[in-house]
């Protein structure tokens, strides 16, 4: 959630870096854009309301350059997305330029102090209340102010500050990402990857409570005592043509393209006939409990992955929204297993129940898809998804490759308990690329399908089983890329409430694979058609029956249940993708949302 990039040591910081990385950051937030400079006629500052290219098409943007700049991407936290409250934010002499991701939640206590001293708040954000510390305790050295300024502060940030007459930025975290990029006789600061990826692969994780100063062909890391820290480098491994559209018209379509090759690489090494191998730190035996925590759509993966877990393996599932576990004091303890789901590894609640989980002694494992992301690097062991940058507002091959995972686990989790596991499981993961392929390929009859449905406002998706989330899933997908209200429900639920609802004004989407709720689903179908219902059903069924209920029917492969929910998921992300085109919407930058939810 917002975006940050930083640069110094480019002659031409504005175009090289800053709008290149605002643009490749615009996933973290799009309310606003701006950047501030340090130039030979000291610090500029440019903000724009809107979307980078609002800044980068600003006159006053084309004429400041220096060799020193920040620059940031917001989604509105303090304050309406408008030109003041955009970052940078900046001290009462204009000399020092903020950036900032996260809250700052004593920053009301602290704004009043300033203002009691005489500093002067242009702004309704809590950054603003950075600048003005830094203003206080500035004396002759920036990292020291900063440094002093932090101490005060309660909450999360991650932060880039420069000011007049310092040559460097200095970059601190806490619970928001930052990183260092590494170049040649040039440094970078950003929040994560995709912004710095042009210029380098080589950087550094910040960690919590760290500071940095960056100069042109060094830097430095301290802890937020003052003590010497010595962070590795990695390398990224992320290529430039990963983080572009190549040729699609979105991110989210070409990430939904992308599934069979995401899917290959999370089996990659872990699969060999029917045998799996991952590497993880806790032994089956120990585990009598299973608690997943995640957010938004790795939530729903949690919820297909407990039917999953359970059914398989025979140990107790719960699973968890991460911002309820983290406040309800939880019971975990050293024989839980904590599985933490998420595509960023930086969401702020997850972190947190991660937090927590471990305060308790629970063992946690990390179902990632952001290598060196905070979450990746908090748990005890992970296991990465390998899917590639997901960049598209809208989670869809992470949700692919984080239940494939789940299935693999599942398959470990029994191999150590000598349990058995049908081989149909591990020879249908193998065959999932290619099975997907041929939905992807039936992508046009989708599309023929969602005309006729763009004009409805009300949406119900209905699903048993382990077949519900991805109810739940398809449900979420629609309104959060086309604003169209659509509900999840349990098929078996819909009459106890719901069917209230049903008239030909609300269509509803069914997901009946082959399996032991067939026969309870066509009949919940009948329910809705006795009721003058559209339905439009997913099914890997060619049955008279249902093609008789079903206003529209899209076919998909017959796969075993455990692997059903990934498959039948494809068509809802089309369908979701087709009517929220149509209706001329942005998917890549849907209004509200935003990336990587750093803030509680
Ligand atoms: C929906 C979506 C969100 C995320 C959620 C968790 O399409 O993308 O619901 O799934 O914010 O994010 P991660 O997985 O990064 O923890």
């Amino acid at each position: 959630m917002c975006g940050i990039i930083g640069s110094i040591g480019h002659k031409k910081v504005v175009n090289d870096v800053l709008i290149h990385g605002l643009k490749r950051l615009e996933y973290r937030g799009y309310d606003s854009a701006g950047l501030a400079v340090l130039t030979t006629d000291g610090l500029k500052v440019v903000k724009r309301k809107g979307k980078v290219t609002e800044l980068e098409g600003d006159q006053t943007t084309q004429k400041i350059d220096g060799n020193i700049g920040i620059a940031h991407t917001r989604w509105a936290t303090h304050g309406e997305p408008n030109e003041i409250n955009s970052h940078p934010h900046t001290d009462c002499a204009g000399k020092i330029a903020v950036v900032h991701n996260g809250i700052i939640e004593n920053f009301y206590a602290l704004k009043m102090m300033l203002v009691n001293e005489g500093h002067k708040f242009k702004s309704e954000t809590d950054t603003e209340v950075l600048a003005h510390l830094v203003e206080k305790f500035y004396k002759d050295d920036l990292e020291e102010a900063v440094t002093r300024s932090l101490k005060l502060v309660e909450g999360a940030f991650g932060i880039a500050v420069i000011r007049e007459g310092e040559d460097r930025i200095v970059v601190a975290r806490r619970g928001s990402p930052i990183i260092l990029g590494v170049g040649h006789k040039k440094m970078y600061v950003a929040s994560d990857a995709p912004a710095v990826l042009a210029h380098t692969k080589k950087v550094i994780y910040l960690n919590d409570n760290e500071i940095a100063s960056l100069y042109e062909d060094s830097y430095t890391i301290k802890d937020l005592k003052g003590k010497k820290v010595v962070n590795d480098i990695h390398e990224i491994k992320w290529s430039l043509e990963e983080i572009e559209k190549g040729g699609f018209e979105h991110f989210m379509l070409k990430e939904m393209h992308e599934q069979p090759d995401a899917i290959a690489n999370a089996l990659r090494g872990r699969i060999s006939g029917e045998k799996v191998k991952l590497t993880v730190r806790f032994k089956s035996k120990n585990i009598k409990r299973i608690v997943i925590v995640a957010c938004g759509t790795s939530w729903h993966a949690g919820l297909i992955g407990r039917y999953i877990l359970e059914k398989m393996t025979g140990i107790p599932v719960s699973v968890e929204y991460a911002s309820e576990f983290r406040y309800r004091d939880p019971i975990v303890d050293s024989r839980t297993l904590v599985i933490a789901i998420s595509q960023s590894g930086e969401t702020a609640d997850t972190l947190a129940a991660v937090l927590e989980a471990k305060r308790k002694g629970a063992k946690t494992l990390g179902i990632i898809n952001t290598v060196g992301s905070t979450i990746s690097r908090e748990v005890d062991s992970g296991v990465f998804l390998h899917a590639g940058p997901e960049i598209g507002v809208a989670s869809t091959k992470a949700f692919s490759c984080q239940v494939t995972t789940l299935v693999l686990l599942a398959i470990h989790i029994c191999q150590d308990l000598d349990k058995s596991v049908s081989p149909d499981i591990a020879q249908s993961l193998v065959k999932l690329p290619g099975l997907i392929r041929e939905v992807i390929a039936d992508r046009k009859k989708i599309q023929s399908i969602s005309k006729k449905y763009q004009k409805y406002t009300d949406f119900l998706y209905l699903g048993r089983g382990i077949n519900f989330p991805v109810a739940l899933e398809g449900a979420l997908k629609l309104k959060e890329i086309s604003y169209i209200h659509a509900e999840g429900y349990p098929a078996g639920e819909m009459k106890h409430g719901p069917i209230a609802m049903i008239d030909p004004n609300l269509p509803s989407v069914f997901i009946t694979p082959d399996d032991d709720s067939y026969e309870k689903t066509l009949s919940n179908m009948q329910e809705i058609k006795a009721r003058q219902g559209k339905i439009i059903a997913i099914t890997s069924i060619e049955d008279e029956k249902l093609t008789k209920l079903a206003d529209d029917v899209i076919l998909v492969p017959n796969v075993p249940a455990e692997i059903s929910p990934i498959i039948n998921n494809i068509p809802l992300q089309f369908l979701a993708y087709y009517i929220a085109t149509a209706k001329g919407i942005n998917v890549d930058q849907p209004r509200n949302l935003a990336k990587s939810v750093t803030v509680e």
